[in-house]
């Protein structure tokens, strides 16, 4: 079993960290941050991660998960390095390296002779070069090893990965970072570091197209009468399609589509090599936000001004607190733009500085005296509501579920009105 030092505790760190202890590795989390160290001795989770909480206790009782505030604790005796930090979008779209070289430069002095530095975090093609430069050592190694969970099924996903990457200058240095992973059971892809870098931005961009497109045939469906669920379903039928990633919604989100299509659109750029696609579902995206506002103005007469809104969900997808570019609040910042005053309910956040919005503890709470109710995140409780209850203590009957979680005949029944967009 090899030693692990894992860089930044956050979704992914944290992931990582609990992830490989429980593997058997002997590892170390460190964090920048003092107080998401403190929570982790204290068993806690920082964040809120459907299962990773028992993996820590488990990890942290069998000692083989610690936690430091002290680089050096973590890093001096490492095999492995691997860094979680955050890669933020830039001012210009491009993807913000600085966390990462910080993170390199802070260790450099610290690696012991024949370390391996992971790269985790999602880094722009020819990254690595960088870090090697940050890093200045000829007896260090560096590998890429891309990160693909879900938020809210990141457990799963590290269990049961579709595929694990491993990039690297030499195939040994990539194979040590690989033999880590030995007890998981998945297609696992040696590769070079570029590959790696980009197998990772290609694959969210794709993503984050697919639902794009999906979003507009959704709107078709709408302006023509078709059933998007049912068209979905037929399309998802053809195994050249598939059925995953086909459920339309008010846009995609999240801590890592919208940063990094906009940074493959930067690196590609920077190569020469336009994408053209990838703008295009960034508009597309921004337009299914904008129709969603579209739909409830329509409804109540061509104004929000004065008008209530109650919305179901702040997250960007159920099963995480996760409300980084999230379409919800990009939605709600539409409404309260239109005049709108937003009152929201989310089964796991309960507070979101944002003026114009109110955010309480129940859904009947969020739908008293509202002139609309709108489902803006996927969590099943929704589908559970009892129309009557909450329709009783709106003041008007607009219902928009963009994320076909409510049974509308049985809403329908108890009178409310999904409103169809006429001019998309
Ligand atoms: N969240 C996801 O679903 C996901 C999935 C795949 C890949 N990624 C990528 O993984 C990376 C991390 O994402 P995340 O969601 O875990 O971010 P996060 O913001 O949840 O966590 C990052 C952590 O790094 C810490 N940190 C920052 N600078 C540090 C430093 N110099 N030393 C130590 N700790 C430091 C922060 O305090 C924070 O706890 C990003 O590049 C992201 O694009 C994220």
């Amino acid at each position: 079993m090899s030693k692990v030092a894992v860089i930044g505790t956050g979704y992914v760190g944290l992931t990582t960290a609990i992830g490989l202890a429980s593997l058997g590795h002997d590892v170390v989390g460190y964090d920048i941050d003092p107080n998401k160290v403190d929570q982790l001795k204290a068993g806690k989770l920082p964040i809120y991660e459907p299962g990773l909480d028992e993996m820590l206790t488990t990890a942290l009782k069998s000692g083989n998960l610690k936690a430091t505030s002290q680089l050096s604790e973590a890093v001096t005796d490492a095999d492995f390095v691997f860094t979680c930090v955050p890669t933020p979008q830039d001012e210009d779209g491009s993807a913000d390296l600085s966390y990462v070289i910080a993170a390199s430069s802070a260790m450099k002095d610290l690696l012991k002779q024949g370390a391996i530095v992971v790269t985790k975090s999602t880094v722009p093609v020819g990254s690595a070069s960088q870090i090697e430069n940050a890093i200045g050592r000829s007896d260090v190694h560096v590998a890429s090893n891309p990160e693909f969970l879900r938020e809210g099924a990141a457990v799963i996903d590290f269990k049961n990965p579709d595929r694990i990457v491993v990039g690297a200058r030499s195939t040994e240095v990539a194979q040590q970072v690989m033999d880590l992973y030995a007890t998981i059971d998945c297609p696992k892809v040696l590769t070079s570091q570029p590959a790696a870098e980009l197998i990772k931005y290609a694959s969210n961009s794709f993503l984050a197209i697919k639902l794009s497109y999906v979003n507009d045939i959704a709107a078709l469906c709408e302006a023509s009468g078709a059933d998007p669920m049912e068209v979905m379903h037929g399309m998802g039928l053809d195994a050249r399609i598939g059925n995953h990633y086909l459920t339309p919604g008010p846009g995609w989100g999240g801590s890592c589509f919208p940063k990094d299509t906009r940074a493959l659109t930067s690196i590609a750029a920077g190569f020469g090599i336009p994408i053209p696609l990838i703008d295009s579902a960034i508009i597309s995206n921004e337009k299914a936000h904008k129709r969603v506002v579209d739909r409830v103005m329509q409804e109540l007469g061509g104004s929000l001004v004065g008008k209530t809104i109650a919305v179901l969900g702040l997250t960007f997808k159920a099963g995480t607190d996760d409300t980084r570019e999230s379409p919800a609040v990009a939605v709600i910042e539409r409404l309260i733009g239109r005049g709108a005053k937003v009152v929201a309910h989310d089964p796991i956040v309960s507070a979101y500085s944002l003026a114009g919005l109110q955010v309480v503890d129940s859904p009947t709470a969020a739908a008293s005296g509202a002139d609309a109710l709108v489902v803006l995140t996927e969590w099943p409780e929704f589908g559970q509501l009892d129309p009557t209850k909450i329709l009783e203590s709106m003041n008007g009957t607009c219902v928009v579920d963009t994320r076909n979680v409510l049974d509308k005949s049985r809403w329908q029944s108890a009178g409310a009105a999904f409103p169809q967009l006429k001019n998309l």
